[in-house]
């Protein structure tokens, strides 16, 4: 199987539709302004900007989507060529870090999405900067924060399950990205406490639970190939743990594969989403 990460986020469209805490999209429609500049971080291919048009949450107004992979950017650049024209798409190649460096003081937006974004970064030092991209009372939807649990059934061996799901949970802790730390398997609680320190008010939060499961007719659209990705993801992050044995962690792996094409594998990863707001007036420290 060839794992492409641009395939993979185009087949997690169908699962995160299912997964979004649907009284925190509500919640979201509803404070909408009704020409809004947004601007998404980590947008991979642009799923989330076609599915705000698709259920009509925007259809004018202005959509900056920041990705540091360039192929991500183009693939997104194929999907916006057929959405609505009333809605101006900038779509932009950059670390968001640095792209929000770039344009302080120049450039602010009403609202602020990072879909499953935030668990990849060091939280408390992220809430800061990126909110600098909003105005003051700007609108932030945060979606698909991972939050301690990954559960795959049927078991193997459940002893052995619980340690791989330990010590996958183990790698998020511990990622460096340029040295720093960045990840967090306990992202959607631990955002309680980050952004009230943030300065910012949560005004709708709840849980947006990945489930997926072959019904009678399989996995639903693209939905097994999100499997296999996932299943490809963890065996990157763990072959190479001593606390695992090689040979038994790979046999473990290629049964979950082999679970996934007779349509076994239920997974369910936890998540929570979040709704809020800025205080209209700056705080010294953002
Ligand atoms: C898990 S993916 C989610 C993508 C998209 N939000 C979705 O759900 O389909 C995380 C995305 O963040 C991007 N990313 C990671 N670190 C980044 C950074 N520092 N600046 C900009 N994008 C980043 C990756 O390229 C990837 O597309």
């Amino acid at each position: 199987m060839v794992y492409d990460f641009t395939r993979y986020l185009a087949a997690k469209k169908t699962v995160d539709d299912r997964a979004l805490n649907k009284d925190v999209w509500r919640a979201f429609k509803a404070l909408l302004p009704p020409a809004p500049a947004v601007i998404e971080v980590g947008a991979g291919i642009g799923t989330m900007i076609e599915r705000l048009v698709e259920q009509g949450f925007i259809n004018c107004g202005r959509y900056t989507a920041v990705d540091n992979h360039p192929p991500n950017i183009a693939a997104a650049r194929q999907r916006m060529a057929s959405l609505t024209p009333t809605l101006h798409v900038e779509l932009e190649t950059a670390d968001v870090f640095e792209f929000a460096a770039r344009v302080h003081g120049r450039q602010a937006w009403d609202v602020l999405v990072a879909h499953a974004f935030l668990d990849l970064l060091d939280i408390p030092t992220a809430l800061p900067l990126l909110f600098s991209l909003l105005k003051p009372g700007g609108i932030f939807y945060f979606s698909l924060n991972f939050d301690g649990a990954t559960i795959l059934q049927p078991a193997i061996d459940p002893a052995f399950d619980a340690l791989i799901e330990q010590l996958y949970h183990q790698t998020m802790d511990e990622r460096l990205t340029n040295g720093q730390p960045s990840g967090d398997s306990r992202s959607g609680r631990h955002l309680f406490p980050y952004l009230r320190k943030a300065g910012a008010d949560i005004l709708a939060a709840g849980s947006s639970d990945w489930v997926v499961f072959a019904g009678e007719h399989g996995y639903p659209a693209d939905e097994a190939y999100f499997l296999h990705f996932i299943l490809h993801t963890m065996h990157g992050a763990l072959h190479k743990r001593p606390e695992l044995n090689k040979a038994r962690f790979n046999a473990w792996i290629a049964k979950r594969h082999a679970q996934i094409d007779r349509g076994e594998l239920v997974y369910v990863a936890h998540q929570l989403d979040f709704l809020g707001r800025l205080p209209m007036i700056k705080m010294a420290a953002l």
